[in-house]
């Protein structure tokens, strides 16, 4: 694992986006693999302000989003289809048609999945797979568990996610207790995953994910066994990882 320590939350950032543009640069019609959270956010406006510029052309990219809250339609403003449009598709000139999340208002969990998985594979995996990380060490929705999870799935969200991801609603009762997430194995395919954290919430995990021992317990840790993986990281998300 290639560990870039950034500054703040901006230098983050920009760090982040820097690595999105490069491969955008490199193959014009890649596959990206996107995420939600406030982690991403603003490389994905700093990637926008230079799409408007003209400097970072996604007319041929294609996106596959890790995750989403199960029994939202794609236009509920807490639903993941909603958040990637306004904080990102709206403002570059992706072909809308392109992008993918997965189909939460479907409540047919197992045809949901399994069409995620379908056109996941069909697009030959994402060339670059953006990940943020939980508090828990969880990568997209998979939660610490007794295993790894191989394709997408429905998970039952736990309590830490729930309580985390409350500050985006406004009653805790509001947050959806079950997500179609991609799962941990296809997350691997990924030719190159780039894991973003900042703040000091994130640092147990951060240290985990990169020191600790391989485990589902900490879903991150798997990271450790792909040969292409870059943690960007802020000082405060580094403070329990060893100085280099
Ligand atoms: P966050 O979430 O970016 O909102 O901190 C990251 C995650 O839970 O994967």
């Amino acid at each position: 694992m290639k560990i870039v320590r950034a500054r703040d939350y901006d230098d983050m950032s920009r760090k982040v986006a820097n690595i999105i543009s490069a491969q955008v640069i490199l193959k014009p019609d890649c596959v990206l693999g996107l995420a939600t959270g406030s982690t991403p956010i603003g490389a994905y406006r700093q990637l926008a302000g230079w799409n408007q510029k003209g400097d970072c052309d996604f007319s041929q990219v294609s996106t596959y989003n890790l995750d989403e809250y199960r029994g939202l339609s794609h236009d509920d403003p807490q639903s993941y289809h909603y958040f990637m449009k306004t904080n990102f598709f709206d403002h570059v000139n992706i072909d809308q048609a392109n992008t993918h999340v997965p189909d939460g208002s479907n409540p047919d969990a197992d045809a949901a999945c399994k069409e995620y998985d379908r056109i996941v594979a069909a697009a030959g995996y994402p060339d670059l797979q953006l990940l943020g990380i939980g508090n828990n060490g969880h990568i997209g929705f998979n939660e610490p568990d007794d295993h790894f999870s191989k394709g997408t799935h429905c998970v039952n969200l736990t309590e830490s996610t729930i309580q985390a991801n409350s500050r985006l609603f406004d009653r805790i009762e509001d947050v959806p207790r079950q997500a179609y997430t991609m799962g941990v194995q296809t997350i691997m395919f990924a030719k190159m995953i780039v894991i973003a954290a900042n703040g000091s919430a994130k640092a147990q995990a951060v240290h985990d994910m990169c020191y600790g021992p391989v485990t589902p317990q900490c879903p991150a840790s798997i990271l450790q066994l792909h040969d292409n993986v870059v943690v960007v990281a802020d000082e405060a998300a580094l403070a329990l990882c060893p100085a280099e």
